[in-house]
């Protein structure tokens, strides 16, 4: 759905497979979507992408998390605050799925959702997180060359 580029690379490996990871998700998720436009009921399916997405955002926020609040990274409370609560939105707007009302009308919900989704990460890795791990990188690569 989001073909991977150069620019969402945030310079290191670990984020950078993960966020990989992020976007097959939302390729899964977008098979789904053709398949309910196919006009076949896909509930089940999407109750699981759901439930894969929400797993492993949690496990993805967590690890960026431990990195970023770490003091010797050098990010200021008040760009973790903001970046956490980034993160703590996605979670949540995951979380508060309602699945009756997605039942009713997968068409629309289905598209929708996975909409909001793909251009919240894209967003998210292009803004706040690239700007983060770039400097992190260049810290790192200062301290060993030092
Ligand atoms: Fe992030």
């Amino acid at each position: 759905m989001i073909a991977w580029k150069k620019d969402y690379s945030c310079f290191n490996k670990d984020i950078d497979l993960q966020h990989q990871k992020l976007f097959a998700l939302l390729d899964e998720f977008y098979s789904i979507v053709n398949v309910i436009r196919e006009g076949h009921d896909q509930y089940d399916n999407l109750v699981q992408i759901f439930d894969e997405l929400s797993k492993y955002t949690i496990y993805h926020f967590r690890f960026e998390e431990g990195i970023f609040t770490n003091p010797e990274n050098g990010y200021s409370a008040e760009k973790i605050k903001v970046h956490k609560n980034q993160h703590q939105f996605f979670i949540d707007k995951i979380a508060e799925v309602d699945f009756a009302s997605m039942d009713d009308d997968q068409r629309y919900y289905a598209i929708e959702f996975v909409l909001f989704l793909a251009k919240w990460i894209e967003e998210h890795i292009l803004t706040i997180d690239k700007k983060f791990f770039t400097a992190w990188q260049e810290k790192q690569q200062k301290e060993t060359t030092v």
